[in-house]
């Protein structure tokens, strides 16, 4: 059995840059790290981000455990800004990107620069400055057009947006990195990412948070396709782990490219259930909420289900927060920060 990532982290101080570090999965590594012990330098352009959850972490981890806490706002498309903020540093957690499959094909152009020319750039600065290991945040979507499931590491498909591209594309600049500039770097594939802090606003908003955001209002969501389509969604505690472990792990994973999902899937229709039913036992207006119904969104794979077996070998990735516990604690927080009053829960 692997030891808990607790013990391991609180044994030994270690220095980590974590970029995107204002975004939903930056700043709970943040949060993770800084609770355990860990000096943490965060990194972001706020493009994406909140200034919130960079202001927050004093609330969040305590004032003592936030000494060891730096924020750089600096730009990851400024080789300059990530040879300073890779000074001094163990590791990097690279999740500094431009998510959404919507965003890539309406600007191509921020999706590449941030994407690609970021993780370039923040590898060479990491070599420069004797990083002993990068993970970055890499995506389901590199499954493309592979019909295969569950979706194995080996077996991809074609891309199918300029999003998936950009990700395909870091992790062949990881592997060939690795091989002929001995660049230690790894990738995770996240799939569909649960937990609090992601955003409801925005056009490229997350289907979860714009879900729970509409029970709340008594709204009715809206499901791309028939609601058959699947995705294999994770909690960010699980995706924290894996950077982690990932990071931390003595062999030799250099180039390498891991799952980090649940292993298993649920459609859109369970989804939607799943949050109706647990947003109107939580006081909201949606009891009898039934969807409407959308045409498909271009580029959308039609299912995801990862095997996340490598993971649990290489470096002993262990899922312990299931979807439930997951969706459970998201709107629990996002009923905390948004206020009943203003949900109209409280005047139900
Ligand atoms: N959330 C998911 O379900 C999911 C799934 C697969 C992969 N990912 C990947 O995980 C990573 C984190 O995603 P997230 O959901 O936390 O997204 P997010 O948008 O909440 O966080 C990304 C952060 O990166 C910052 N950023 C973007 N461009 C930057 C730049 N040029 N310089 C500095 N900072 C920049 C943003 O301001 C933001 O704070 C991304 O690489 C994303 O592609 C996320």
């Amino acid at each position: 059995m692997t030891a808990p990532i607790e013990k391991t982290l609180l044994e030994k101080p270690r220095r980590w840059l974590v970029t995107g570090a204002a975004g939903f999965i930056g700043s709970h590594l943040v949060e993770t790290l800084l609770n355990n012990g860990q000096f943490v330098v965060g990194m972001d352009n706020f493009s994406t981000g909140f200034r919130s959850n960079v202001d927050q972490v004093p609330v969040w981890v305590g004032e003592a455990a936030a000494q060891r806490w730096t924020f750089i706002e600096g730009d990851i498309r400024s080789y300059e800004d990530c040879v300073k903020a890779c000074q001094g540093m163990d590791f990097v957690l690279h999740q500094a990107a431009l998510g959404s499959v919507p965003r890539s094909i309406k600007n191509p152009l921020a999706t590449h620069q941030s994407n690609v020319d970021g993780m370039v750039n923040m590898l060479l600065a990491a070599k420069e400055a004797a990083v002993k290991r990068v993970v970055y945040a890499s995506s389901s979507s590199v499954y493309g057009d592979s019909p295969a499931l569950p979706k194995h590491e080996e077996v991809i498909g074609e891309p199918l947006s300029p999003y998936a591209l950009s990700k395909r594309t870091m992790e062949n600049y990881s592997r060939i990195y690795a091989s002929t500039l001995g660049i230690d770097s790894v990738g995770l594939r996240y799939f569909n990412v649960v937990g609090s802090r992601q955003s409801p606003d925005g056009p490229y908003a997350a289907v979860i948070p714009r879900w729970i955001e509409a029970f709340s209002r008594g709204n009715v969501p809206v499901i791309n396709g028939d609601g058959e389509t699947s995705r294999d969604f994770c909690p960010v505690q699980n995706v924290v782990q894996a950077n982690i472990r990932a990071a931390l792990c003595a062999g030799n994973v250099a180039g390498q490219v891991y799952n980090i999902a649940l292993g298993g899937r649920t459609t859109l229709n369970t989804l939607y259930k799943l949050l109706r039913d647990g947003m109107a036992e939580r006081g909201a207006p949606c009891a009898e909420t039934e969807p409407r119904y959308a045409d498909f969104r271009p580029g959308d794979i039609r299912h995801s289900h990862a095997s996340i077996a490598r993971a649990q070998k290489d470096f002993g990735y262990d899922p312990q927060v299931t979807l439930g516990q997951a969706l459970g604690m998201t709107m629990d927080e996002y009923l905390a920060s948004h206020g009943k009053s203003s949900s109209g829960i409280d005047e139900a």
